[in-house]
């Protein structure tokens, strides 16, 4: 069946009359660009969103990168800009804060500075009223009190605020709208609030790298969309609740570097969707009570750095490398021989002289001919270590007699 052909024109007329009547750029905008020292030669629409308005286009969003060293936006320049809904500034470190008007502020609907801007405060942030997205990264924010920069913003959805150097008390009121929250990689202290816990929308949030304490709450569990949860490199304590069984979405916890105590939660195996599991560095204790098959299930698995905790050697190989013991029959963590130091030298160098043959035995027994230019010192010192250099010997053996002959 083809389109009718009436169809197809009426197509063609419209494509040709938006694009015919609006490629001009309000003047104003083309001098403000100019003056950002962005290339006006082509159309600029073609590259950032415009409205089609007429006599005069504006723009709807601005990408500005790497600008020139001294550069400074003019608040002729801004003024404007003002019919802007997003703005993204990105690895333009210099450039001093601008002054926004008023309307700028409140137009904006998306707001990103990477690696820019100096003198952010968060006063300038809060007034920002109509953001849905804000993303601050590697750029210092001068603001002792987050909750003044998040409040006001009552629309906001996606947040991150990251290597900000945002300091000051992690903020008890949040917005129901928001699906992303990442504070990670600043000074935030405090408890996590339960207030966090009633965003039902949450899919994302991470809080790693700041200094947040006391327990995760037991309402954390109500976060039922959740898919990603970071709270690594904290002062939190306590158990891990029970309640994170009841995330269906979860794929990503990650728990590690804190001083999170008790047993490591059996529950979690049940976590169907669970990919990612990071709890080391904690303080947790007992018989590590996942099996072989849940273990495999996880594309990621952080355990170390638990010195009370250890695995079941009945049930549990130890190719697994947990970074914990072996337990003893008391389910206790059975510690590291301490006289092992001659041998284990003697197995590194022996490791570091066949480079390609850590993982598997029969790898090592194939690639030892390589050790031929190596004289028969060595040889006897396989015999010593055991049962495996008897196999080592006869195949060098065989080798040498070849190399002979
Ligand atoms: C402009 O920046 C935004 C946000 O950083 C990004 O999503 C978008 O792809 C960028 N657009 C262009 C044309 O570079
Ligand atoms: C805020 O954003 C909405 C779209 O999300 C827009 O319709 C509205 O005009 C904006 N408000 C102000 C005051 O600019
Ligand atoms: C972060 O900012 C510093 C200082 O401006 C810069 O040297 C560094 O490259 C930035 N890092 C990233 C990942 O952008
Ligand atoms: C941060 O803001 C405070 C008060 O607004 C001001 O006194 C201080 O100089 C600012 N610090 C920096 C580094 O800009
Ligand atoms: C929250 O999101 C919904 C759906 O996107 C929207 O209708 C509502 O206006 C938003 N609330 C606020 C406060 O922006
Ligand atoms: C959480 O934030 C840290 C620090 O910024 C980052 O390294 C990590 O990748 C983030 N985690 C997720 C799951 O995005
Ligand atoms: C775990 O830590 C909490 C808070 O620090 C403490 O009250 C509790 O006694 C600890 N529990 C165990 C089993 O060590
Ligand atoms: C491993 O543990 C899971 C969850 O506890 C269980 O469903 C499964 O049957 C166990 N598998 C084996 C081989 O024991
Ligand atoms: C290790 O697993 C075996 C077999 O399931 C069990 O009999 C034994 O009690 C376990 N040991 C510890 C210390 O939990």
């Amino acid at each position: 069946m083809e389109p009718p052909q009436q169809c197809l024109l009426i197509l063609t007329l419209i494509l040709l009359s938006t694009t015919t009547s609006s490629t001009t750029l309000d003047p104003k905008q083309l001098t403000a660009l100019q003056s950002l020292n962005i290339p006006t030669t082509t159309d600029p629409c073609t590259t950032s969103t415009c409205d089609n308005s007429s006599p005069f286009r504006h723009l709807l969003t601005l990408n500005l990168s790497n600008c020139p060293p001294h550069l400074q936006i003019s608040n002729t320049a801004l003024k404007s800009l003002s019919s802007l809904t997003s703005l993204s500034i990105l690895d333009c470190p210099s450039l001093p804060l601008p002054h926004f008007p008023p309307q700028l502020s409140t137009n904006l609907q998306s707001f990103s500075a990477i690696n820019s801007l100096t003198k952010l405060s968060g006063l300038f942030l809060s007034h920002l009223t109509n953001l849905t997205s804000l993303t601050i990264s590697n750029t210092t924010i001068n603001s002792t009190h987050p909750s003044i920069i998040l409040y006001p913003m009552k629309s906001l959805s996606f947040l991150a605020i990251t290597q900000a150097k945002l300091n000051g008390l992690f903020p008890k009121h949040w917005h129901i709208n928001l699906t992303h929250i990442d504070l990670s990689h600043n000074s935030l202290f405090g408890k996590i609030p339960t207030s966090l816990t009633r965003l039902e929308n949450l899919q994302i949030l991470n809080l790693s790298s700041n200094g947040i304490t006391g327990t995760i709450p037991d309402s954390i569990g109500d976060l039922l969309a959740l898919q990603t949860l970071s709270l690594s490199l904290n002062s939190l304590s306590g158990s891990v609740p029970e309640t994170i069984l009841a995330m269906p979405e979860l794929v990503h916890l990650d728990l590690g570097s804190n001083q999170l105590n008790g047993t490591v939660p059996a529950f979690i195996s049940e976590m169907r969707n669970l990919k990612y599991l990071n709890l080391e560095y904690n303080k947790f204790h007992g018989v590590m009570p996942f099996n072989e098959s849940t273990l495999k299930r996880f594309e990621v698995f952080k355990i170390g750095g638990n010195n009370n905790l250890c695995y079941n050697q009945t049930t549990i190989s130890s190719k697994f490398k947990l970074g914990i013991s072996p337990c003893d029959k008391y389910g206790l963590p059975i510690p590291p021989p301490p006289a092992k130091d001659s041998l284990s030298d003697g197995s590194t160098s022996r490791r570091s002289s066949a480079d390609d043959d850590d993982d598997d035995d029969d790898g090592d027994v194939k690639s030892d001919p390589d050790m031929n230019h190596k004289g028969p010192s060595k040889v006897v010192l396989g015999v010593a270590i055991g049962l495996s250099s008897i196999v080592f010997l006869i195949v060098f053996l065989v080798l040498l007699s070849k190399w002979c002959g």
